[in-house]
C-alpha cells in the first residue's frame, strides 16, 4: 500500500508516470489537471471558473483545489494507495494537504520529484499539443512552478521522504528509475 505524491515542473512527464506507477501498484491516480478538465468539458460550476485560468496557464484558488482533494482523499477507496499529480502547488495547498492526511490518519507519503530542464519541458509540452500547451503559456506555467511549486521540495525534503528522479530519457527508463527507489524504501 502506497500514499505517494509526484512533484515536477509541466511537462515533467508527472501524468505519464503516474499513470504507469498507478497500474503497477494498483492504486488511484488523482490528477487535479485531469479533474479539472473535466470540469470543463462537462461546463460545470466548477468548469466555468476554472477555464480561463487554466487557458492562461494560472493557478486556480488554493480554497477551490484543496475543497477538492479534501472530498476525493475521504473516499474509501483512497485508504488502499493513491499517487497525488498537480497538487500542492503552493505551501498553502501543501500545508493543508498535511493537516488533512493527518486528520484522516493516513500514513507519511512518499514524494517523488521528477527533475527536467526547462528547454526539454518547453519541447515537450509544444509535442503535447494541449489547450495550455502554447509557447506563451508554458512559459508563464513554467515562470508560476518555480515561483509558488517548487519551494514544496524543501517542504518535503524536511518533513518526508523525498526521492529525487533524473527526468531525462525514455518512459520506460524512468519508471524503471522509480521503481529502483521505490522498492528500496
Ligand atoms: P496540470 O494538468 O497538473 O499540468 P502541469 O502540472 O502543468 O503538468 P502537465 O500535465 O503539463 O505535465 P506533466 O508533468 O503531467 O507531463 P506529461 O506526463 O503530460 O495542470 C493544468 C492546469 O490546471 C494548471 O496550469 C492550473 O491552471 C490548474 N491546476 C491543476 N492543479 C492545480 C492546483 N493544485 N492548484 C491550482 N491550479 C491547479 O508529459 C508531457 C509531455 O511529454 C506528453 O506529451 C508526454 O507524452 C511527453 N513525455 C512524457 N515523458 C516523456 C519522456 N520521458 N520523454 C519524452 N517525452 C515525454
Ligand atoms: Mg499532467
Amino acid at each position: 500500500m502506497r500514499h505517494l505524491l509526484i512533484l515536477g515542473p509541466p511537462g515533467a512527464g508527472k501524468g505519464t508516470q503516474s499513470v504507469l506507477i498507478a497500474e503497477r501498484l494498483h492504486i488511484k491516480h488523482l490528477s487535479t489537471g485531469d479533474v479539472l478538465r473535466n470540469a470543463v468539458e462537462e461546463k460545470s460550476e466548477l468548469g466555468l471558473k476554472a477555464k480561463a485560468i487554466i487557458e492562461a496557464g494560472s493557478l486556480v484558488s488554493d480554497d477551490i483545489m484543496i475543497g477538492i482533494i479534501y472530498d476525493a482523499l475521504k473516499v474509501k477507496g483512497m485508504r488502499k494507495g493513491f499517487i497525488l499529480d498537480g497538487f500542492p502547488r503552493t505551501i498553502k495547498q501543501a500545508a493543508a494537504l498535511d493537516v488533512l492526511l493527518s486528520e484522516l490518519g493516513y500514513p507519511p507519503i512518499l514524494v517523488i520529484n521528477i527533475v527536467v530542464p526547462e528547454e526539454e519541458l518547453i519541447q515537450r509540452m509544444l509535442g503535447r499539443g494541449r489547450n495550455d500547451d502554447s509557447a506563451d503559456t508554458a512559459r508563464h506555467r513554467l515562470a508560476i512552478f518555480r515561483e509558488q511549486t517548487e519551494p514544496l521540495i524543501e517542504h518535503y525534503s524536511k518533513k518526508s521522504a523525498l526521492i529525487n528522479i533524473d527526468g531525462v530519457g525514455t518512459i520506460g527508463e524512468i519508471n524503471d528509475r522509480i521503481f529502483e527507489r521505490l522498492n528500496a524504501c
